[in-house]
C-alpha cells in the first residue's frame, strides 16, 4: 500500500535550537522549491504569538538558511500557525487538534529532548491527535539497547513502526545514499566487491574542531554514541549491503539490517578510545572525564561476501582536518612488478567537505623508469556545499511518507547490540594532542601499514 502524504506538519520545540538551525531553513528551502503546501504548526511555550514566531523564522533563515527568498518566505509565513502551550499539559493538545482543522494525517516532529517524548506521545494519543498521523524523532534513539527499546515502547503505545520516522541526518546527505546508486547502477564494481579482492575498508569521520561549547551534551554521549553507532554505521551498511530486490523503503532497509546482524558485538580489544587534551577544561565536562572524543574500532561482517575483511571505523574531534571519507583497499595483485613497490589499488569516496569518487592505481613513474607511482583516477568531484540540505530532504520524505532514509526499529536495535558491550565496559581512554590523528595507541587498531589519512586541499 502506498504511504499517505501528510496534510499538516506540526513541530514541537518551535523556538528551540534545532528549529532555529535546521527546521525553519529546511521549510523555507522546501517552499522555495514549491514543495511545501501543507499547514505548518509550531508548538512552544516561549514565543508570545505567531508574529514572534514569524520573526524567529526570519532570523533563523537569515542566519542559517542562506538568506531570505521573499516569495518563499511569504509562502512559508502564509502556512505557519502557532500553538502556544506547555507540551506537558493536555489543553495544548486540544489547541493543536483545533489548529489542525480539516487535516487528518498530520506529521508530528518532536524537536524536543527525548526525555519529553513519552509525555507528548501520550497526550497526542489521549486527545485523539494520532489517528492517521506519523511521528518524526531525532537521534539519539536511546543511549543503549535497553533505553532504545524503552523509547520504542513509548512510541508503540500510540504509533506503529510504519508511522515512526527516525532522523539520522547523515542518511539525508546525498553522497551517503548515493553510495547505493554508484554500487548498484554500475556493473564493474560487483566482481571485486567481496572478500576475494578487498583487503580492508576504512571509514573516517574527522573533525578539526572540538565540542563547540556542547561539553555538557558531549559528556553524556562520547564519539561512539554521537556519531559511530548511527552516522558511520549507516555509511558502513551502504558499503556492505547486498543489492536490494527492489528500491522501496523496506527492501532497502531489510538489506541494511542484515549487514548489522552479521556483526558480532564489539569487545574492548577491538576499540581504542581517545580524548583530546583540553577536553576536561570545557564547560560542563568533568575534570576527570573518561568520555571519548575519538574512537577507532575494528569489526568484521560474517557474511558470504565479507567474512574475514576487517572494517575500520574512526571518528574524532580536534583532528587535523574536517573530512568524512571511505577508503576501500584492494588486495595486492600477484604482480611481476612487486620490486617496484606497488601500492594496493583503492576506491575512495569522499562525503564531505567535497564529494568525490576516486580510484587509486599504479602507473610507471615518468621520472624513473624503475619506479611505480600510485595515482588517483578521479571519477567525479563536486566542490562545496550540497544543493539540498539533509534536513530539507528528510522532512520532505517524511511528509510524503518515504521511509527509505530513516532508521527502522530493528536497525537501531542491532546497532546498539554491536556497541553495547563497549559502552558498558569502555576500558581506558588515551589522551591525544589536538591537531593530531588521535592517540598513538590506535596504531594497533588501524589497517596493515596504517590508516590512509584524508588530505583536504583548500579550494
Ligand atoms: C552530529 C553530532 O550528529 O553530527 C556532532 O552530534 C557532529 O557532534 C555532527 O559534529 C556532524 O555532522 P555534519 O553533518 O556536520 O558533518
Amino acid at each position: 500500500m502506498e504511504p499517505r502524504q501528510s496534510d499538516a506538519f506540526v513541530f514541537f520545540g518551535a523556538t528551540g535550537d534545532l528549529a532555529k538551525k535546521k527546521i525553519f531553513p529546511a521549510l523555507h528551502a522546501m517552499a522555495r522549491r514549491g514543495r511545501l503546501r501543507i499547514p505548518v504548526i509550531g508548538v512552544s511555550r516561549s514565543a508570545e504569538n505567531v508574529e514572534a514566531l514569524r520573526a524567529l523564522a526570519r532570523e533563523s533563515i537569515e542566519q542559517h538558511g542562506g538568506g531570505i527568498d521573499p516569495a518563499a518566505f511569504d509562502r512559508l509565513i502564509g502556512l505557519l500557525k502557532y500553538v502556544r502551550g506547555d507540551h506537558t499539559k493536555s489543553p495544548t493538545f486540544h489547541e493543536i487538534r483545533k489548529a489542525l482543522g480539516e487535516a487528518n494525517h498530520p506529521a508530528y516532529y518532536l524537536a524536543i529532548p527525548p526525555s519529553m517524548f513519552g509525555t507528548v506521545v501520550q497526550h497526542l494519543g489521549e486527545t485523539g491527535c494520532t489517528r492517521g498521523a506519523r511521528v518524526i524523532i531525532e537521534k539519539p534513539f536511546g543511549r543503549d539497547r535497553e533505553s532504545a527499546r524503552a523509547l520504542d515502547e513509548i512510541l508503540f503505545g500510540v504509533f506503529n513502526e510504519r508511522s515512526v520516522y527516525r532522523i539520522d541526518h547523515y542518511l539525508g546527505k546525498r553522497p551517503v545514499h548515493s553510495l547505493l546508486f554508484f554500487r548498484f547502477a554500475n556493473a564493474f564494481l560487483e566482481p571485486f566487491w567481496n572478500r576475494h579482492h578487498i583487503e580492508s575498508v576504512q571509514i573516517t569521520m574527522a573533525e578539526s574542531f572540538g565540542v563547540k561549547g556542547r561539553g555538557a551534551f558531549y559528556e553524556e554521549v562520547g564519539a561512539v554514541r554521537d556519531v559511530i553507532q548511527n552516522h558511520l554505521f549507516q555509511v558502513l551498511v551502504n558499503i556492505a549491503m547486498e543489492p536490494p530486490v527492489r528500491t522501496d523503503a523496506e527492501s532497502i532497509r531489510d538489506e541494511k539490517v542484515k549487514v548489522l546482524r552479521a556483526i558480532a558485538p564489539l569487545d574492548c580489544a577491538n576499540i581504542i578510545r581517545g580524548q583530546f587534551r583540553g577536553y576536561r577544561d570545557e564547560k560542563g565536562v568533568k575534570p576527570d572525564s573518561q568520555v571519548e572524543t575519538y574512537a577507532a574500532l575494528r569489526l568484521t561482517i560474517d557474511s558470504w561476501r565479507w567474512q574475514g575483511v576487517p572494517f575500520y571505523i574512526r571518528a574524532g574531534k580536534c583532528l587535523p582536518v574536517t573530512c568524512a571519507e571511505i577508503l576501500v583497499r584492494l588486495r595486492q595483485p600477484p604482480s611481476i612488478y612487486q620490486a617496484k613497490g606497488l601500492k594496493p589499488n583503492h576506491c575512495r569516496w569522499r562525503i564531505s567537505p567535497d564529494v568525490a569518487i576516486a580510484f587509486g592505481v599504479n602507473t610507471e613513474s615518468g621520472i624513473d623508469d624503475d619506479g611505480a607511482e600510485s595515482v588517483e583516477l578521479l571519477a567525479s568531484r563536486q566542490p562545496g556545499v550540497e544543493q539540498m540540505d539533509a534536513y530539507e530532504r528528510l522532512l520532505h520524505d517524511a511528509i510524503i511518507g518515504d521511509a527509505t532514509l530513516f532508521a527502522r526499529d530493528d536497525y537501531v536495535d542491532e546497532a546498539w547490540r554491536i556497541v553495547d558491550p563497549v559502552l558498558k565496559e569502555p576500558g581506558a581512554v588515551h589522551l591525544y594532542e589536538p591537531g593530531t590523528w588521535g592517540p598513538t595507541a590506535d596504531r594497533c587498531i588501524g589497517p596493515p601499514g596504517g590508516w590512509d589519512n584524508p588530505v583536504v586541499t583548500q579550494e
